[in-house]
């Protein structure tokens, strides 16, 4: 078991895109990391892309599935001993037109990005209040903000884990727990790489910064919101996007 004071991290979706690009600066900054993602082979492997003199544990598992959920909390409680910060990154999309949309491919995105959220955080949460210390910070999406067509499964979910954000933050507060969303614009991930190069270029147009982002901008947030300098920015959602979003 590690030290308890030392700083120990949780990252869901850790096997690829954001969720790598934020363990590989965690691992940097220090932090010893839990990471979770569903497919094994691809998180062991990005387990092995991290640097720092630092303990990196796998537990591969479905966040929407609550029991799987407890159970990899009571591995990682067994394993460090204590969670300083968790980070609900994991997600998927399953984009269609509103009105063909199936309500398997609804139910499934709020599976994964709402309930995997609420899942994680509702396990980790009382050790956090015990330690009365702890972060919590959720991945959302500029899409939860402004909505999107063809993406109302997924705006829904996101706009759902900010209305979380902010009342969990109410709840944890009194015991230092801080509660935060970040909302990502375009990042260039597995997740985006399927957008036709007309698509991309109509959205490049609306970033004023004139690039997309890349996982290592959302990590660069991910890691303040972690640190002591972040202590007193609860149930807030930060927008990542280029000055995409007005
Ligand atoms: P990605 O598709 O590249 O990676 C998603 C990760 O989540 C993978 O490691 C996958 O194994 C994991 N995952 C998915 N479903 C899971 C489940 N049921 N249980 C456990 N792990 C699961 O996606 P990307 O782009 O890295 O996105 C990460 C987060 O950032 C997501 O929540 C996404 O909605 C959000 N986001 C992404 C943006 C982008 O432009 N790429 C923009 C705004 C938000």
């Amino acid at each position: 078991m590690i030290d308890l004071s030392d700083k120990i991290a949780v990252v869901t979706g850790a096997a690829q895109g954001i969720g790598l690009a934020i363990a590989k600066k965690l691992a940097a900054a220090g932090y010893h990391l839990a990471l979770v993602a569903r497919n094994e082979d691809r998180l062991v492997s990005a387990a092995t892309q991290l640097t720092g003199d630092v303990q990196v544990k796998t537990y591969p598992g479905d966040i929407a599935d609550w029991e799987k959920v407890q159970a990899i909390t009571e591995a990682v409680k067994q394993d460090f001993g204590a969670i300083w910060g968790l980070v609900n990154n994991a997600g998927v999309t399953k984009d269609g037109l509103f009105v063909r949309m199936k309500p398997e491919d609804w139910q499934q995105v709020m599976d994964v990005n709402l309930n995997g959220t609420f899942y994680f955080t509702r396990a980790v949460a009382p050790l956090m209040m015990r330690q009365r210390e702890g972060r919590i910070i959720n991945i959302s999406s500029v899409i939860g903000l402004t909505g999107n067509a063809g993406q109302a499964n997924y705006a829904a979910s996101k706009a759902g884990i900010i209305a979380l954000t902010k009342s969990v933050a109410r709840e944890l507060g009194s015991r230092s727990v801080t509660v935060n969303a970040i909302a990502p614009g375009f990042i260039t991930t597995d997740m985006t790489a399927d957008l036709s190069e007309q698509v991309k270029a109509d959205m490049l147009q609306q970033i004023p910064l004139k690039r997309f982002g890349d996982g290592k901008d959302v990590a660069g947030l991910v890691t303040f919101l972690l640190s002591q300098d972040a202590a007193y920015i609860t149930g807030q959602t930060l927008i990542c996007d280029g000055g995409m979003v007005r």
